[in-house]
């Protein structure tokens, strides 16, 4: 059986954080669903498309991986899409308590989808899509940030919003 997992999140934007996460699980698993929220509370600084666009662009290498948006709950996604898994980092202890909640929250409703934690690499812990935004809007340096290959993209976009 092909053992597929979803690492779900907003991505606004994708971060060295996420990308370092993603790598990782597509080291575990024989197949990555990168699944971007399309209608997120958050409302968020890059379209579904943009964040689409900006993963594929930082994930070019790798070839089990899939980007794909997703709308509503996450619990019927991994159904329709027959993933086992959902994969998440954490970062610090306060990540914990909405995390534990979510998963308890997918395991209600759909007992067969398992949460798996990988903690976060020590350099990205303090990493996040909002540190990004604000730096980069306050024209500050996101070189260690974000990937290379759409650094430029990320800054400009962003900059344009100032
Ligand atoms: O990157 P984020 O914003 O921390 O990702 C959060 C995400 C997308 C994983 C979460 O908001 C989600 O799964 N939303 C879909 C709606 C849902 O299933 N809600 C019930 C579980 S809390």
């Amino acid at each position: 059986m092909k053992r597929t997992v979803i690492c779900p999140g907003s991505f606004d934007p994708v971060t060295l954080g996420h990308i370092d996460i993603i790598s990782r699980a597509a080291k575990m698993f024989d197949k990555v669903i990168v699944a971007v929220l399309v209608n997120s509370s958050k409302k968020p600084s890059f379209t579904t498309e943009e964040r689409i666009e900006l993963l594929r662009k930082a994930l070019a290498g790798f070839d089990n991986i899939q980007i794909e948006s997703f709308d509503g709950l996450l619990a019927e996604y991994a159904r329709k899409t027959g993933a086992n898994a959902v994969v998440r980092g954490l970062r610090a202890v306060s990540d914990f308590e909405y995390e534990f909640q979510m998963s308890l929250t997918n395991k209600k409703l759909n007992p067969d989808l398992e949460t798996i934690f990988l903690t976060s690499r020590a350099e990205y812990m303090f990493l996040s899509s909002s540190i990004v935004k604000q730096i980069a809007t306050l024209n500050g340096d996101i070189t260690n940030f974000v990937p290379e290959c759409i650094h430029d993209e990320i800054k400009k976009r962003l900059a344009s919003n100032v």
